[in-house]
């Protein structure tokens, strides 16, 4: 009796285990991450004011998703976005510059 409860508790921890390792694997939502995590700095479209912060809004897609990567393996070198691009997943990372280039920029040409 005991040792069939020690089966089956085995057998759930491993299905649990399993499905948490699962859904680590799926992406975040872009719009979510930056929700969460980005706003504060960048803003929800791109567009923060926030002193020396970038513009991220109508950016390149494949431009931002390789800053991210370049910060995260340290090709780019800077403090703050090595700290908040180092939880995301290369399909995350993806996710966000389409997210971004989907957004109006408030960048403009001088006249
Ligand atoms: C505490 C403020 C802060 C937060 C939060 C933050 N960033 Fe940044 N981010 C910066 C600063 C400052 C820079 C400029 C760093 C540099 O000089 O390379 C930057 C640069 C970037 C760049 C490069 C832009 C370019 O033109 O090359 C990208 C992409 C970026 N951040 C994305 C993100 C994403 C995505 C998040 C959330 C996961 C995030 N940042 C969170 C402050 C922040």
């Amino acid at each position: 009796m005991f040792n069939r409860f020690v089966r089956a508790c085995v057998v759930l921890g491993m299905c649990i285990g399993w499905s948490a390792q699962a859904e680590d694997e799926v992406p975040r939502d872009a719009a979510k991450i930056v929700g969460e995590v980005c706003v504060s700095c960048h803003g929800q479209d791109g567009n923060a004011m926030v002193m020396g912060a970038p513009k991220l809004g109508g950016q390149k897609a494949d431009y931002l998703a390789k800053a991210l990567m370049d910060y995260q393996s340290g090709a780019r070198n800077n403090a703050i976005m090595s700290a908040f691009s180092g939880t995301l997943s290369p399909a995350e990372m993806e996710a966000i510059g389409k997210y971004f280039e989907g957004q109006n920029s408030t960048l403009s040409v001088p006249k």
